[in-house]
C-alpha cells in the first residue's frame, strides 16, 4: 500500500515512537505535584514548552514571553482560539469560508448562540478575497476576531496571514491563524506572522495523535473553554502529559530542524506526480496550482470520475488516497473548499487529495502515477461504456 494521505494524519516517526517509550519509562507522576517526582515531571512539561517557543520563534524571555498551551490537538487548539478571543470581545467573528472543520462548526455554533460571523470568500486560485476585510475595518464594523488558516488542508493553498494581520493591526482586531498543515512543510515564525494565536498539532508531522498547541502572544486575553484546575494558567486546565508534551517537542524540533531537507523531497516528489497524471490523464487538472502552496498537498480532479468511486478503487489497487478534509470523509458532502473556489460541478465531483510526506520516495510515487493512471482510465471507460449502453 503507498500512503498518499498523509494531510489526514501522518505516520509515526520511530525515533519519535522510541522517544515516547523512553519518557514512558519513567514512570512520572502529575506534574503540579509539590514533591521531587512531581517536580521531575514539571520540568519536561515546561522545557517542552520552552522548546516549542524557540522552534516557533515565539518570545521566550521574562516578561513578555509569549504562551504555548498544550491541547488534544488541531481541533481543541482552533475551538480555544476563537472562543478564548471573541468571550470578552464585542462585534462580529471572521472566519475564512476554506477553514478546516473545526473552525467552522465552531463558528456555525456561535451563530447559533447569537454571534455575527461574516465568511470571507475565496478566489478561483484558492485563496482567501480579504477585500471584504479591508471593507469591513474601513466601514468602522465590529470586529471581535478573525480566523485564517496558514495553508489550505485539501488545496495546500498558502493563505494571506500577514496581509489579514496588517489590516486588523491597527483597529485592534486579534488574529488566530490555523498552522496545523503548514508546521515542518514551510517556515512558520510566530514573531514575523504577527498573529495573536497559532494552532499546530503533532500527528501532521510524524508525532502522535491526542497532542497539539496554541501559541498566544503575550498580553493576550483569553477566557478558557475547560474549567477545573489551574494548570496552564487556568487557560486549559487539566492534568498535563509529561510523554504527550515531550512527543509535540520533539516532534516539532525533528519537523522544523529538516524542514528545508524535507521540502525539496516534497516538491520532486509532488512535481513528478503531478507531471505523470497530467500528462497521462485526459482531463486532469490540479486544483489551486497557480497559487503557492504547500510542498505536498495535491488536490486533483478527473472531469467526469466520482471521487468516491476513485478512492475506493484505488484502495484496492494499493494507494490510500483523501477525498477532502478526514473529518469529512466518510459523508458524501462535496468539498466545501472546492465549492467556495467556485469551481464548476463535475470538477468538484472528481477531486481526489494526494498527500505526500516526506517519508515518500520518488519509487512510490512512479508507482502511484501508474495505479492512479490505470484506474483513471479503466473507470473513465466504464462510465463511457455504462453511458452508450
Ligand atoms: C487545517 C487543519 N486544522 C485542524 C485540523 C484538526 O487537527 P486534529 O486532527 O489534531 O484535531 C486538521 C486535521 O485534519 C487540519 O487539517
Amino acid at each position: 500500500m503507498i500512503y498518499l494521505d498523509n494531510n489526514a494524519t501522518t505516520q509515526i516517526d520511530p525515533r519519535v515512537a522510541e522517544h515516547v517509550s523512553q519518557i514512558l519509562a519513567q514512570r512520572l507522576v502529575n506534574p503540579a505535584s509539590q514533591h521531587a517526582p512531581g517536580r521531575s515531571s514539571r520540568s519536561i512539561v515546561e522545557d517542552s514548552r520552552e522548546s516549542l517557543l524557540i522552534r516557533f520563534n515565539a518570545r521566550t524571555r521574562g516578561m513578555h514571553s509569549d504562551r504555548a498551551i498544550f491541547t488534544s490537538g488541531g481541533t481543541e487548539s482552533n475551538n480555544l482560539a476563537i472562543c478564548g478571543l471573541i468571550a470578552q470581545r464585542q462585534g462580529a467573528l471572521v472566519v475564512s469560508s476554506i477553514e478546516h472543520p473545526s473552525v467552522l462548526a465552531m463558528a456555525q455554533r456561535l451563530e447559533l448562540m447569537g454571534r455575527t460571523v461574516r465568511y470571507l470568500p475565496c478566489l478561483q486560485s484558492g485563496q482567501v478575497d480579504i477585500q471584504p476585510l479591508a471593507q469591513w475595518i474601513e466601514q468602522g464594523e465590529a470586529i471581535a476576531a478573525v480566523s485564517i488558516m496558514l495553508a489550505n488542508n485539501e488545496t495546500g493553498v498558502l493563505q494571506p496571514v500577514q496581509e489579514v494581520v496588517r489590516l486588523c493591526k491597527g483597529a485592534g482586531i486579534p488574529v488566530h491563524t490555523d498552522a496545523v498543515q503548514a508546521v515542518g512543510k514551510i517556515p512558520v515564525d510566530f514573531q514575523a506572522l504577527d498573529v495573536d494565536a497559532m494552532t499546530f498539532t503533532a500527528h501532521k508531522m510524524h508525532g502522535p495523535v491526542g497532542i497539539g498547541g496554541l501559541i498566544v502572544k503575550h498580553g493576550i486575553e483569553m477566557e478558557p473553554m475547560l474549567y477545573g484546575g489551574f494548570q496552564q494558567g487556568a487557560l486549559r486546565p487539566g492534568t498535563e502529559s509529561p510523554v504527550l508534551a515531550s512527543a509535540l517537542a520533539f516532534t516539532t524540533e525533528l519537523a522544523i530542524g529538516q524542514q528545508e531537507v524535507r521540502f525539496e523531497r516534497m516538491i520532486q516528489c509532488r512535481e513528478l506526480l503531478e507531471s505523470i497524471l497530467i500528462a497521462e490523464i485526459p482531463g486532469a487538472i490540479v486544483l489551486g496550482s497557480d497559487a503557492p502552496r504547500l510542498p505536498h498537498t495535491i488536490s486533483i480532479s478527473f472531469a467526469g470520475l466520482d471521487r468516491q468511486l476513485m478512492q475506493l478503487a484505488l484502495d484496492r489497487e494499493g494507494v490510500a488516497c483523501g477525498t477532502g478534509s478526514a473529518c469529512a470523509s466518510g459523508s458524501s458532502q462535496p468539498s466545501h473548499v472546492l465549492q467556495a473556489m467556485g469551481l464548476p460541478k463535475q470538477i468538484v465531483q472528481g477531486a481526489i487529495r494526494l498527500s505526500l510526506s516526506c517519508e515518500t520516495t520518488l519509487e512510490q510515487v512512479q508507482q502511484a502515477a501508474e495505479r492512479i493512471t490505470r484506474v483513471a482510465h479503466r473507470l473513465g471507460s466504464t462510465k463511457n461504456s455504462s453511458q452508450s449502453s
